[in-house]
């Protein structure tokens, strides 16, 4: 999973900041490229390209890309691989405006909800050791930490915690 620019934001923005627009969940297409482009560069420090984007949606028959639309507006999306029976969870992102809203959990939700749907009996990922903020998200849907990639990240150099979870 690329890097990241996360911060521990405290909870507990106005709710009111979700509750009366419309949450919309679905599979990205080609036609979204440019806006989860755009969120990719706010969130990380060594982002993926607009390429990377296109190859995985047009190229890679493993790879299924979510996102998450608050009022029509995509504000995050996430990432996964099929792979026999599991699923890798490869990136996610929420617009750092619109942290600590719950999209986050709402998102993995959908995906977790997605990767069932298929018959994956586990889902996978790698998050960055200091990166609170995500692994608490995953460890609400019980994730567990399997193991440790020394310094699998750059820019900062940090090792990855590998997390599994048993669906
Ligand atoms: C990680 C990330 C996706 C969380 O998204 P979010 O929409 O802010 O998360 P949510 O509001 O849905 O929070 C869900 C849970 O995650 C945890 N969490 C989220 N942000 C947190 C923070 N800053 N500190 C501690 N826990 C946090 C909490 O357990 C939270 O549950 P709670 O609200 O009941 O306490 C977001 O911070 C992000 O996009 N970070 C940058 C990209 C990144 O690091 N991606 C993951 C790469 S592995």
């Amino acid at each position: 999973m690329a890097n990241n620019l996360t911060s521990l934001i405290p909870k507990g923005k106005n709710p009111s900041d979700t509750d009366s627009k419309k949450i919309n969940i679905r599979y990205m297409e080609l036609e979204d490229v440019d806006a989860v482009h755009a969120l990719e560069k706010k969130c990380f420090t060594t982002p993926w390209s607009r390429e990377s984007f296109v190859q995985e949606l047009t190229s890679n028959k493993l790879a299924k890309y979510m996102i998450l639309e608050l009022d029509d507006v995509i504000v995050a999306y996430g990432g996964f691989w099929i792979i026999v029976d599991e699923a890798h969870i490869t990136n996610i992102a929420v617009d750092p405006d619109k942290r600590r809203l719950g999209l986050g959990k709402k998102l993995v939700d959908g995906m977790i909800d997605e990767i069932e749907k298929m018959g994956m009996e586990n889902v996978t990922l790698e998050v960055r050791e200091s990166n609170i903020a995500a692994r608490e998200l995953y460890a609400g849907f019980g994730f567990a930490d399997a193991g440790r990639r020394p310094k699998y990240y750059q820019d900062p150099k940090e090792d990855a915690i590998i997390m599994w979870l048993r669906l």
